[in-house]
C-alpha cells in the first residue's frame, strides 16, 4: 500500500504556520478569543440607547421610528439605536433596556416567579442567566445635556463630571454586587455637535463646526469615565470591564460625513428653524408656527444619509454605522469586540 505523499513534518509546519496566521490575523483588532454566549443583555443607559422606558411614560409622536418600525416606539430615534444593532438577532428585547432600580425589581421578582412555578416560570431569566449576561452602559451625554439645559455655565458641568462618574461607579458596583460580571461601556460622544447645544449656546467652534468648549467637557468626561474603568477592574476581581471609545466614532462623522456617506451632520433631519433645523419651541413631531399658520414638524427627506435626528438623538443610520465600528473591538480598551465581552483582561494597566 501507498502510503501518504506528503510527510508528516511538513503536514505539521503547513498546520503551524496556518495557525499562526489565523491567530495573526484574528488578533487585529480584536483578540482571538471564543465568542460569549449572552444568554441576555441588560442595558442602562439614557435616552441615547433606551429602547422602552421612555414609551411607558411618554408616548412620542410621529416621524419617530417611521426609518424601521414605520411608527413610534419609544425610541429617541427614527429607527433602531446602536444597542439594537449590537445585540443583533436572538436577544429578548424584553432586557434591552433597564435601570438600577428596575433591575432590581425585575431580578428579584423573576426569581420569586421561578421559585413559585406556574406558567410563566420557564419565561423568566434562571439566577446563573443573570451572572451569564452582559452589562451595557452608554451615559454621559443626558447628564451633561442636563446642566447646559439648567443654564450651568460649561465650568460648572465640567465640575459636576466626578459626581457623575462616582455615582456611575457606585450603581456598577451595585450590579456587581448582583452577580453581573461581563461590562461593555461606552464613553459619551462628542455633545458639542448637537444641534440642541449649538443653536442654544454661542461657542467658539472646532474645525467640524462642532462647540469647542462642550466637546472638552465630553473629553474630560471620558478621561475620568476611563479612570474609573481601571479603578473598578481593581476593587471587582471577577468583572470582565470593557471600555469603547464611541466619542472618537461619533466624531468621524462630524469630521468627515462624506467619507462615510452622511451629509450636513450638524443639522437636524427632523426639526425647524435655523442654520441647525432646531429650535426647542418646534419640536420634532411638534407644530411651528411660518407666517401665521401652523406647520407639522416632520422629518427631512432622507434620514438614511443624516447623522442627527431629532437635535439630540441620532438616526438609525448613524447608530448602524456606530455599531459597526465599535462590535469589532478596533474601539475597546482592552481590544475586544462585542462578542467577547466575557473575557476578563489579564492586560498590566487592566
Ligand atoms: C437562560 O439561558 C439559557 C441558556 O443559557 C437559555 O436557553 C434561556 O432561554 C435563558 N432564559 C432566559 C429567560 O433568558
Ligand atoms: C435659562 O436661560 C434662558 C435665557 O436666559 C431662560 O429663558 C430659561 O428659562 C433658563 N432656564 C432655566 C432652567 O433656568
Ligand atoms: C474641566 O476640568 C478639568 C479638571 O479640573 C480641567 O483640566 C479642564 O480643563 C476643564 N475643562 C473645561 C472645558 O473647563
Ligand atoms: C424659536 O422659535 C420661537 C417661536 O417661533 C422664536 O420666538 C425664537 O426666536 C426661536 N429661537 C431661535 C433661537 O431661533
Ligand atoms: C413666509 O413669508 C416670507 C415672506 O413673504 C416668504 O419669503 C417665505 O417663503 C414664507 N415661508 C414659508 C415657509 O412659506
Amino acid at each position: 500500500m501507498d502510503s501518504p505523499t506528503i510527510p508528516i513534518k511538513a503536514i505539521v509546519s503547513l498546520f503551524c504556520s496556518c495557525m499562526l496566521l489565523s491567530h495573526i490575523t484574528t488578533l487585529s483588532p480584536a483578540l482571538a478569543l471564543e465568542d460569549c454566549e449572552f444568554p441576555a443583555i441588560f442595558n442602562f443607559g439614557d435616552s441615547n440607547s433606551d429602547t422602552g422606558a421612555y414609551a411607558s411614560f411618554l408616548p412620542l409622536p410621529p416621524p419617530y421610528g417611521e426609518t424601521y418600525f414605520h411608527m413610534p416606539v419609544g425610541r429617541f430615534s427614527d429607527g433602531r439605536l446602536i444597542i439594537d444593532f449590537l445585540a443583533g438577532g436572538g436577544f429578548s428585547p424584553f432586557y434591552l433596556n433597564i435601570q438600577y432600580m428596575q433591575f432590581l425589581q425585575l431580578k428579584s421578582i423573576s426569581q420569586l416567579i421561578r421559585h413559585q412555578g406556574g406558567i410563566f416560570a420557564s419565561l423568566m431569566p434562571k439566577e446563573s442567566n443573570f451572572s451569564k449576561a452582559l452589562y451595557t452602559f452608554d451615559i454621559g451625554q443626558n447628564d451633561l445635556a442636563e446642566g447646559f439645559s439648567d443654564n450651568l455655565t460649561v465650568q460648572q458641568v465640567n465640575a459636576s463630571v466626578p459626581d457623575i462618574i462616582s455615582g456611575f461607579s457606585a450603581n456598577i458596583k451595585k450590579i456587581y454586587d448582583l452577580g453581573a460580571r461581563s461590562f461593555w461601556i461606552h464613553n459619551t460622544g462628542p455633545i458639542g455637535c448637537l444641534p440642541t447645544i449649538l443653536a442654544n449656546f454661542p461657542a467658539q467652534k472646532d474645525e467640524a463646526g462642532c462647540a469647542k468648549s462642550y466637546n472638552e467637557v465630553a473629553q474630560h468626561f471620558n478621561q475620568k469615565l476611563k479612570e474609573a474603568t481601571v479603578q473598578l477592574r481593581k476593587d471587582l476581581p471577577l468583572a470582565a470591564i470593557t471600555y469603547v471609545d464611541v466619542y472618537s466614532v461619533k466624531y468621524s462623522l462630524f469630521k468627515e460625513p462624506q467619507k462615510y456617506g452622511f451629509e450636513l451632520p450638524l443639522v437636524a433631519c427632523c426639526g425647524y428653524g435655523g442654520k441647525y433645523n432646531y429650535n426647542s419651541s418646534s419640536s420634532c413631531g411638534g407644530t411651528a408656527r411660518v407666517n401665521g399658520s401652523q406647520i407639522f414638524v416632520g422629518s427631512c427627506k432622507d434620514p438614511s444619509v443624516r447623522v442627527n435626528w431629532d437635535g439630540t438623538h441620532y438616526t438609525e443610520a448613524a447608530a448602524k454605522f456606530i455599531s459597526d465600528k465599535i462590535s469589532t473591538g478596533a474601539f475597546s480598551d482592552p481590544p475586544l469586540a462585542f462578542k467577547q465581552a466575557c473575557h476578563k483582561s489579564t492586560w498590566p494597566n487592566n
